[in-house]
């Protein structure tokens, strides 16, 4: 009884953590976080999920080469939904994105769409705007770096 107790408060506490990270508001009862895990979709931590995090990526002045690379996979891959400027075609523009977003969010867009469609809230905002869920485009940790690298040009 006391370990279920104690479990229990844990997964509470470490819900609520979470909650001031995302900036979410805590709306769910005491409890429902701790049934949700049960359900495995509950608020796990981003390596738990798979996620890439800070600790995983490392940047530093621009390199134009791995820019360069990061153009070739965006026309290729990208270029159809996401323009460079500010405008939305299907998918929002990339202008200055790479200054407004965390870039270990950026490289779980593209290589975790999924995870992030589920349980991002940004993720979702940008789908409930856009209205097509981004297909992931299976690009490798170092090819999506590249495109990270040519978005930090734009
Ligand atoms: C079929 C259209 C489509 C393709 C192709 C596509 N995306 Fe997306 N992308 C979207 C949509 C739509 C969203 C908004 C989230 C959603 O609705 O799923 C998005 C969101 C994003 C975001 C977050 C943008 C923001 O404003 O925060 C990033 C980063 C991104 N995509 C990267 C990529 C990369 C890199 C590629 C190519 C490897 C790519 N996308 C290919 C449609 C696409």
């Amino acid at each position: 009884m006391t370990t279920i107790w104690k479990t229990s408060l844990a997964i509470v506490l470490i819900g609520s953590l979470f909650a001031c990270g995302g900036g979410e508001k805590p709306t769910q009862p005491p409890g429902a976080s701790a049934q949700s895990t049960e359900t495995g979709t509950s608020e796990q931590s981003p390596k738990a999920k798979g996620l890439i995090t800070a600790a995983d990526l490392q940047l530093g002045e621009v390199d134009a080469a791995m820019a360069e690379k990061g153009k070739i996979t965006y026309d290729v891959k990208c270029q159809a939904c996401h323009s460079t400027g500010a405008n939305r075609v299907v998918g929002p523009g990339w202008k200055g994105l790479a200054t407004k977003r965390e870039p270990a969010w950026i490289m779980n867009m593209i290589m975790n769409i999924d995870v992030m469609l589920e349980s991002d809230p940004e993720a979702q905002k940008l789908l409930e705007e856009c209205l097509v869920r981004m297909p992931n485009q299976n690009l490798s940790k170092d090819e999506a770096r590249e495109v990270l690298e040519f978005m930090r040009t734009l």
